[in-house]
């Protein structure tokens, strides 16, 4: 018994340790961008930001969070790279406290409708889910958690802007394609969420296109099979 007990505290003292140390890498889910001079509203150019509505967690399998990895998770949750030949918008940058300051985005994936190769091409002439991924690693914040802001757009005719509504509806889409059980290139995902508040302000307070959001951050953590 005693013995048991001494154990555990001695994996206690480990954890502690570790997260303590230079190891604390990946040992958080994300940090708040708030806390350190960032900011969980994107820069969109024009002084106004999108909200970075899903966090994919940190504590998610390492595999996930690389840029190959969480291209191969997007498309197990039904989402390709933006389509080749047709880009519409510039990119966006944003501050994630991290200690990198304004980061340019990594990438823009966009829903594929069932074609990872035309698919996209579609999307970007009918509209649709796409978000953006920003990576939190740098040094002063490192969780290696991937911030993403989603929308749903309107087609091109209304020149893709963001539907009323479009980033709580492109967060909650993309949260429902991507619960339970996915796969694609061989690789089988276990994805869990769940609601965080106080990150983002509710209402249209510096959210582009004056569109209001409720303010819900949805966390996924990712577990490779
Ligand atoms: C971010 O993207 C813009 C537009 O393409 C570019 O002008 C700028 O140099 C980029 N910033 C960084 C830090 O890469
Ligand atoms: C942080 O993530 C970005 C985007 O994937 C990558 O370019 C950069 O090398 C990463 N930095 C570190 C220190 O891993
Ligand atoms: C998160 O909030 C959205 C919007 O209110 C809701 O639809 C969803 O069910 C919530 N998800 C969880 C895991 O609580």
């Amino acid at each position: 018994m005693h013995a048991v007990r001494s154990l555990g505290l001695a994996l206690l003292a480990a954890a502690s340790c570790v997260s303590a140390g230079p190891l604390a890498k990946r040992a958080a889910a994300y940090y708040d961008p708030n806390d350190n001079g960032g900011s969980m509203l994107t820069n969109a150019g024009d002084g106004l930001g999108e909200p970075l509505n899903v966090i994919i967690s940190g504590l998610s399998s390492s595999d996930v969070l690389t840029y190959d990895g969480a291209i191969n998770y997007a498309r197990a949750i039904g989402f390709s790279t933006e389509c080749l030949g047709i880009h519409i918008g510039n990119p966006q940058s944003a501050n994630l406290g991290d200690g990198n300051g304004w980061v340019n985005q990594t990438v823009e994936i966009r829903e594929d409708y069932g074609d990872a190769s035309l698919g996209t091409c579609l999307e970007s002439l009918i509209g649709g889910n796409h978000f953006r991924i920003f990576v939190q690693n740098g040094t002063e914040a490192d969780s290696g958690a991937l911030f993403l802001a989603v929308s749903y757009e309107e087609d091109v005719s209304d020149g893709h802007d963001i539907e009323t509504n479009g980033y709580d509806i492109g967060r909650d889409d993309l949260v429902s394609w991507a619960l339970g059980t996915t796969s694609y290139g061989g690789v089988t995902y276990s994805t869990t969420a769940e609601n965080v508040t106080g990150l983002l302000s509710a209402g249209s307070a510096g959210i582009n296109h004056d569109i209001s959001i409720d303010g819900i951050v949805t966390l996924l953590t990712v577990t490779i099979q």
